[in-house]
């Protein structure tokens, strides 16, 4: 059956109330008559109302085909359906998802185009739909739809022929590279099949390497530049009780803490740059705190470091630096978070400010105990050297790493502190310091340090041009909301959710240091975390995507629906899942 291009939909951002909060979409597309220009950013008269996770040159088009509209009539019990309804510009007949292949080229009237990537999963077309299993739905049903680029720009119309014109390399089609990433599997075989096909878009480029390496359990997340969701952690959740075997006081305003198995069995081993959390009670009668510590000491399945700053106004950071005594037990979790060293042969750079000299550190322990051969970067900033911990240390490993180069700046140097021994310039860390010691932008990057530090240094190493999959940060304490489409939203402190209080288990959010009972009335852990306005990524919201997989400290959760792929062991994804009893979850 020869193709046929049925209509031409467009449409322009509106935004829509939605559950309290305020969307920004242009998933509402209408049919035209007549000629429409196709640009190659987008045909004339539509755009994309949120372009972190549409439009751009490799999704300029989106195609579904009249197919799947009978499918979904049948599938929902639905009559309703009018061109434009899955927020497509073009609706076609022909071109099945299971037999179009990224890669294939089609001349459409005037236009030549090819196709690049399945949908992108997003809760906007369940909006639209009415319906908010759609995302999960298109996915797991194998009928998503795809992109078009445009390769030669032209006029097209309701009625024009589809003629194919050229054949994608490797043959993979749009509902097999759909499951490629979204659903359990991942052969190698085809992964690698994928990464030869020159259409293939980076972000899923990218996603798929990170599943060849092992980094990554699934989800495209937003379709460009997925992060790595799912580093396999080592352990089950869980806290266990840990001894206190040594306090050091690195500087006046720091001290580490190490830790060993109060019986027998091994402690669970960490990546370098994850934290545990600590489970306190500083006394009887307040209530229990939880805490997130980064390990900073070497690879060890015997001994964990903890390093921990003493803050001003911290219970838990006062108790830690100042109360516990050698012998003592401390209730610690499983190692966790996906801050960590990457495999690989490319340049590190481990960039910290303050005390987030933690995580890197362990990072500089893991690879001069591995006898690294790469080129290692130790780029400080810190006020002057009583703030400055393992100073001495961070020397001594860096002169057992062949390739390795340091630069320190304090901002506020003392007296005692010698320029060219204990730091190399006054002044804060810059991205100018950077260029000028000729730091490769083809590095991996590592940040840890103050928001203000962590946003600074990620801004200005995009703008050098460093791709945003090599950049990794670690934040203490909750961090920001990513929450595609959302406008306007009103950022607040984490509080319990308003309303009567649930009588539920509790729900610890480990890094909002909030500790709150769960209410049955919502729907997913996500539902209740953002009521009580605790930072939360989201895409699908149904399971699919996993940009809210989450590590889970401790406890378990029954899922509803059951995510397309599960997630990494020692992870959670807060969209479709339930408390089973008290959980703590790293947010
Ligand atoms: S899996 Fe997509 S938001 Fe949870």
């Amino acid at each position: 059956m020869m193709a046929r291009l049925l209509s031409v939909n467009v449409g322009l951002p509106r935004e829509i109330p939605w559950r309290g909060q305020t969307v920004r979409t242009s998933v509402w597309k209408c049919p035209v008559e007549g000629k429409r220009m196709v640009r190659r950013l987008n045909i004339e008269g539509d755009a994309q109302g949120d372009l972190s996770s549409h439009g751009g040159e490799h999704r300029a088009v989106f195609v579904y085909q009249i197919d799947s509209y009978k499918y979904w009539q049948d599938e929902l019990h639905r009559t309703d359906f009018t061109f434009g309804q899955f927020g497509e510009n073009f609706t076609v007949e022909g071109l099945p998802d299971t037999e179009v292949c990224v890669g294939d080229q089609y001349r459409i009237g005037g236009a030549l185009f090819e196709v690049t990537q399945p949908r992108v999963t997003c809760y906007r077309v369940g909006i639209r739909m009415n319906e908010p299993r759609m995302p999960r739905l298109l996915v797991s049903h194998g009928r998503p739809g795809f992109y078009f680029r445009v390769l030669q720009e032209g006029e097209v119309q309701a009625g024009d022929e589809i003629i194919k014109v050229a054949a994608g390399p490797e043959g993979v089609s749009i509902t097999e590279i759909n499951g490629l990433l979204y659903l359990p599997g991942h052969p190698r075989e085809k992964l690698e099949r994928a990464l030869r096909i020159p259409a293939l878009p980076a972000g899923w480029r990218s996603s798929f390497q990170s599943l060849l390496q092992g980094e990554q359990s699934g989800g495209a997340i937003t379709g460009e530049a997925g992060p790595t969701s799912g580093i396999s952690l080592p352990a089950l959740p869980g806290f266990r009780p840990l001894r206190v075997v040594r306090i050091t006081h690195e500087t006046d305003h720091a001290v580490s803490l190490e830790l060993e198995s109060a019986d027998s069995r091994p402690l669970a081993v960490a990546l370098p740059g994850q934290f545990v959390v600590v489970r306190l009670r500083t006394k009887p009668e307040v209530p229990t705190l939880l805490r997130s510590y980064s390990l900073c000491g070497p690879p060890s399945t015997e001994r964990y470091r903890l390093g921990i700053k003493k803050e001003s106004r911290g219970a838990a950071s006062a108790y830690l630096n100042t109360q516990v005594k050698v012998g003592d037990l401390l209730d610690v979790s499983s190692p966790s978070g996906r801050f960590v060293l990457r495999a690989g042969n490319r340049p590190v750079v481990l960039l910290s400010a303050g005390i987030g000299v933690t995580p890197v550190l362990a990072m500089l322990h893991s690879l001069a105990a591995g006898s690294s051969m790469r080129t290692v970067w130790w780029l400080r900033g810190v006020a002057n050297g009583s703030e400055d911990p393992f100073a001495k240390e961070v020397r001594l490993l860096l002169s057992g790493i062949p390739h390795s180069r340091a630069y320190v700046r304090y901002s506020r140097p003392l007296p005692e502190d010698k320029l060219g021994l204990h730091f190399d310039a006054p002044g804060r860390l810059d991205l100018a310091a950077l260029e000028h010691l000729g730091v490769s932008r083809e590095s991996d990057f590592y940040l840890c340090g103050p928001k203000a530090f962590l946003s600074d240094f990620t801004a200005g190493l995009a703008s050098w041009g460093v791709a945003s999959d090599r950049v990794y940060t670690e934040i203490f304490g909750s961090g920001k909301s990513e929450t595609f489409g959302i406008v306007g939203a009103t950022v607040r402190s984490p509080h319990p959710p308003p309303g009567v209080p649930g009588k539920g288990p509790r729900i610890s959010f480990a890094r909002s240091s909030l500790d709150v009972s769960w209410d049955p009335a919502f729907n997913s852990l996500l539902e209740f975390a953002e009521a009580c306005d605790v930072p939360v990524r989201w895409a699908c919201r149904s399971g699919v995507c996993h940009l809210c997989e989450t590590a889970l400290i401790a406890g378990a959760v029954d899922y509803d629906p059951s995510p397309l792929e599960s997630p990494a062991d020692g992870n959670l994804l807060t969209c479709c899942s339930r408390p089973r009893g008290d959980v703590v979850i790293d947010l």
